[in-house]
């Protein structure tokens, strides 16, 4: 499979103009949502690249813009087709502006949004993204969503590494098989594919050889990697026998993971955390919810207790991780007593950082045949109260680290023009301290001597 693949992967890591292209245009790509959006970016960034068109940082001067958007919620679709309603004004001063509609609400909207907003060009739903280029280069007005005919091997290595860059996000698989009743996703992106082992340890060579020193493997059930479709070898599940693979390459110092499914966190993953090195002490862990009964009505096929057996596994195996987690406050029937439950749980797996969420009907989805019955001003004082929660627990957490030498990796200039550097450690905390910019892609150690809800600060070491 590697033989036949890897000439191909390697031609596209390169940057090769194709001269085939009529006209290079500049082009400014806007993400929205999650990192895989992120890394999607990156992957028609580095096609149009290649294909002869230049990317651009100054959204005012582009020939295209390209929205790369989420559908996770509804707010997250009103600022997209907000940020489209306000680019129209620039098709009327200039009607070879060209404005494209990419990602999960492409393919959530679909046609919908020719006819929301006349001047959209193109709309490309996730799994088409490949053809961008090719799209680009024609003149009428295109939609491309659904499945391919053929999804081409190369695309999912696309990517031109930025200098300076020490940390990548490496797609491992695409969509999910899961049906949680709120969620779009499995809509958006379709059912799970892995991408073959071989292949994700290739490309994370690559990486390694290009700079990078930390990776963050992504899917949206991270450790269900695999699925049926590859075995089970000595008790190890295919994700963790993948972090393996990728423990003992040179190069790479850290590796992180996201989002896993509680479903999946087994205890050879548990197990990995203590033997593999370069696996990061942090995980994200989300919960949604710490009552059963919504846990049941959301199709969550866990409980409250098993979270809090997997969090304290955890602890024994890695005294200090750090435990990070997602909530919706609101879901359709939530009563007091429901919520109180969350946040119990909250307190008792003393999760040190969250995301909550207010429920948000998707169109489509199971929940959304359900009454949206707790009231704005409601799921806003629950949203409230968890993140009062969250706060304080973030600054407990981060009250440990105070007095110790933290490694931490330095990722760039916090405020641009100074000497003020920020990085992370391997708990994923926050740093900020006087360095170089020499010292970007470093690990270096330093003394921690402040800390706050969001933040961490402190010097180099003396001894470092
Ligand atoms: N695959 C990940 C979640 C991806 S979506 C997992 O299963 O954990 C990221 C987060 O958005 C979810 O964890 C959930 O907390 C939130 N979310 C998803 N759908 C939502 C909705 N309809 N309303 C509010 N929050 C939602
Ligand atoms: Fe959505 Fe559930 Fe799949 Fe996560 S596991 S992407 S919440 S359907
Ligand atoms: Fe990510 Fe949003 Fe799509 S969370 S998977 S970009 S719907």
């Amino acid at each position: 499979m590697l033989a036949a693949f890897l000439p191909l992967a390697l031609s596209t890591y390169r940057f090769k103009k194709d001269s085939s292209v009529k006209k290079s245009l500049k082009v400014f790509v806007k993400t929205y949502g999650c990192q895989m959006n992120e890394r999607d970016s990156e992957m028609i960034s580095s096609q149009l690249q290649r294909a002869g068109h230049e990317l651009i940082d100054n959204e005012k001067v582009a020939d295209v813009v390209i929205l790369n958007t989420c559908s996770v919620r509804e707010q997250a679709e009103i600022k997209a087709l907000g940020k489209a309603g306000y680019l129209v004004r620039r098709k009327r001063t200039n009607p070879n502006f060209k404005i494209g509609i990419v990602g999960c609400m492409a393919e959530n909207l679909g046609e919908k949004l020719f006819k929301l907003n006349g001047v959209i060009d193109f709309v490309i739903g996730p799994k088409r993204l490949h053809e961008l280029a090719n799209i680009l280069e024609g003149n009428r007005k295109n939609l491309s969503i659904g499945n391919p005919k053929r999804q081409p091997l190369s695309h999912d290595f696309d990517r031109k590494l930025e200098t300076n860059k020490c940390t990548a996000f490496l797609s491992i698989m695409h969509g999910c098989n899961m049906r949680c009743s709120y969620c779009v996703v499995p809509r958006t992106r379709g059912n799970e594919q892995y991408r073959p082992m071989e292949d994700i340890v290739e490309e994370a060579k690559f990486l390694a050889e290009n700079g990078i020193k930390e990776i963050t493997l992504l899917g949206q059930i991270v450790n269900n990697y695999g699925g049926r479709l590859m075995p089970v070898i000595n008790g190890k599940t295919p994700f963790v026998q993948l972090l393996e693979r990728l423990d003992i390459l040179p190069g790479i110092k850290r590796i992180r993971y996201m989002s896993p499914h509680p479903k999946n966190f087994s205890d050879d993953l548990i197990l990995a955390h203590k033997t593999l090195s370069k696996l990061c002490p942090s995980v994200h862990l989300p919960i949604q919810s710490g009552s059963n009964r919504i846990l049941v009505a959301m199709r969550r096929p866990y409980t409250a207790e098993r979270i809090l057996t997997i969090v304290k596994k955890l602890r024994r195996v890695v005294p200090n991780v750090g435990i990070s987690t997602d909530i919706i406050v609101g879901y359709p029937g939530e009563t007091e007593e429901d919520f109180a439950e969350t946040v119990s749980l909250f307190d008792t797996a003393k999760f040190n950082m969250a995301f909550i969420f207010k429920y948000s009907p998707r169109e489509g989805t199971r929940s959304a045949e359900l009454v949206d019955d707790v009231e704005e001003s409601e799921k806003e004082r629950r949203n409230q109260i968890l993140l009062q929660r969250v706060q304080e627990a973030s600054l407990y957490y981060h009250q440990r680290f105070l007095g110790k030498t933290e490694e931490v990796l330095v990722e760039g200039h916090a405020r641009r023009g100074t000497d003020t550097m920020f990085g992370w450690t391997p708990n994923h905390c926050k740093v900020l301290f006087k360095a170089s910019e020499n010292d970007i892609g470093k690990i270096l150690s330093i003394q921690i001597d402040g800390s706050t809800t969001t933040i961490l600060s402190g010097t180099i070491a003396e001894n470092a």
